[in-house]
């Protein structure tokens, strides 16, 4: 049975959900959509590569609770996030006649978790949604909150809705598989939040990063849980990102801006997202809004984990309109969070001339 400590709880009222981090969780999927009251239908949203490694289990795992199970899968990649798979996955609903009570499983990291929520949102106008998470991102992030959506050819989740799910199961067995690369794409956003909202947690990755890189059991699901309750508690107060919830957007401004004008090539983002606090920190130094410590503390943490920290060379205009293309402009004007401490930051908005003295040191 699930332990009430491997729960946290997303308070939105009548859309409220529960989040699921257990080892071991995936093979409970049955019992907790019967939970949710849920029973028929169950298309399991994944790919290929994910279908091998733990579509069998899943399966199993419903089936045995009585539900009918199937398994949608689309390719692999970020490349598949668009509107005509999103649609292919509305064929497949209709094409086995799902209904209003019928739900749509996401197996897989952000890409699988961002276009199965978004198929949920629109086939019959909604149909109950639930996330299984099997990246670090995906179990830190991007299964929380809501966010759902596909790609345009001119920018990226450009289309999409706020949509929660029913529920998030983070089985942190599932990262064993996951490839390095990624685990430590998500190790960006684990440190995010210690720099925007706790400084115990900061403390607690400077105490254990090396376990924690180990994937020793316990400090893996301290962490996943840690992330989970700090988002939990920001989307609650601000779904729909009209305030505090761009503070998750530390290391984005620049990150984004990184990703775009290398076309999305040369860093996955949780890499570009590590670049981008590493000089949101020094930017907000130059700004004196943080001491040279809190930039340090940041710096050194990200170069343990082995992330990338180094900003590439780049023309200022070039720079700063990426920057631009960025959601948290408004107005015309950039905004950026910037961190004051460890555990506290500032959205601000950036005055060009004094991001091209700062960034002339890159150019
Ligand atoms: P991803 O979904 O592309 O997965 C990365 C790779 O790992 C894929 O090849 C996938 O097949 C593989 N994989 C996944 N789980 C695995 C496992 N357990 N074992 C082995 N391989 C595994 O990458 P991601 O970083 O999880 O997600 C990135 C996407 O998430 C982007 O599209 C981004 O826009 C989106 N995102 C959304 C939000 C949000 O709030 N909705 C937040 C952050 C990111
Ligand atoms: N990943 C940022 C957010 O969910 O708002």
């Amino acid at each position: 049975m699930t332990r009430s400590n491997e729960i946290v709880k997303v308070g939105l009222g009548k859309r409220s959900y529960d989040i699921v981090i257990a080892p071991g969780s995936l093979h409970r999927m049955g019992a907790y959509l019967q939970g949710l009251g849920l029973s028929g239908k169950v298309g399991v949203v994944t790919n290929p590569a994910l279908a091998r490694l733990y579509g069998a289990s899943l399966k199993q795992a419903l089936v045995k609770a009585g539900f009918t199970c199937h398994l949608i899968s689309i390719p692999e990649g970020e490349r598949t996030k668009t509107l005509r798979w999103a649609s292919s996955i509305v064929d497949e609903l209709v094409k086995h006649r799902f209904e209003r009570r019928s739900a749509l499983v996401a197996l897989g990291g952000g890409v699988i978790g961002d276009i199965t929520g978004f198929a949920a949102s629109m086939y019959l106008r909604g149909i109950p949604f639930i996330q299984v998470a099997t990246t670090l991102v995906a179990q830190v992030d991007s299964s929380v909150g809501g966010k759902t959506g596909v790609n345009h050819p001119s920018g990226k989740n450009l289309i999409g809705a706020f949509y929660q799910p029913a529920l998030v199961v983070s089985d942190t067995n599932t990262l064993r598989t996951l490839p390095k690369r990624e685990w430590l794409a998500g190790m960006a956003e684990v440190i995010k939040y210690g720099v925007i909202a706790d400084r115990r947690f900061f403390a607690f990755l400077e105490d254990r990063m090396e376990h924690i890189l180990d994937m020793r059991e316990t400090d893996v699901q301290t962490v996943v849980k840690r992330c989970c309750e700090i988002k939990a508690k920001v989307v609650a107060k601000d779904e729909r990102e009209s305030g505090l919830r761009r503070i998750l957007n530390y290391g984005h401004t620049i990150g984004h801006a990184l990703e775009a004008l290398s076309r999305y090539r040369k860093y996955i983002h949780g890499e570009a997202v590590a670049i981008g606090m590493v000089h949101e920190a020094h930017l907000a130094h130059h700004l004196e809004l943080c001491s040279a410590a809190a930039v340090d503390r940041q710096c050194a943490l990200i170069r343990r984990t082995g992330l990338p920290e180094r900003m590439p060379a780049h023309n200022f205009l070039k720079f700063w309109r990426a920057m631009g293309h960025d959601k948290k402009v408004a107005g015309g004007t950039i905004y950026c969070v910037l961190p004051r401490s460890i555990g506290r930051v500032q959205v601000l908005p950036l005055e060009p001339r004094v991001v091209r003295r700062w960034h002339a040191q890159f150019s």
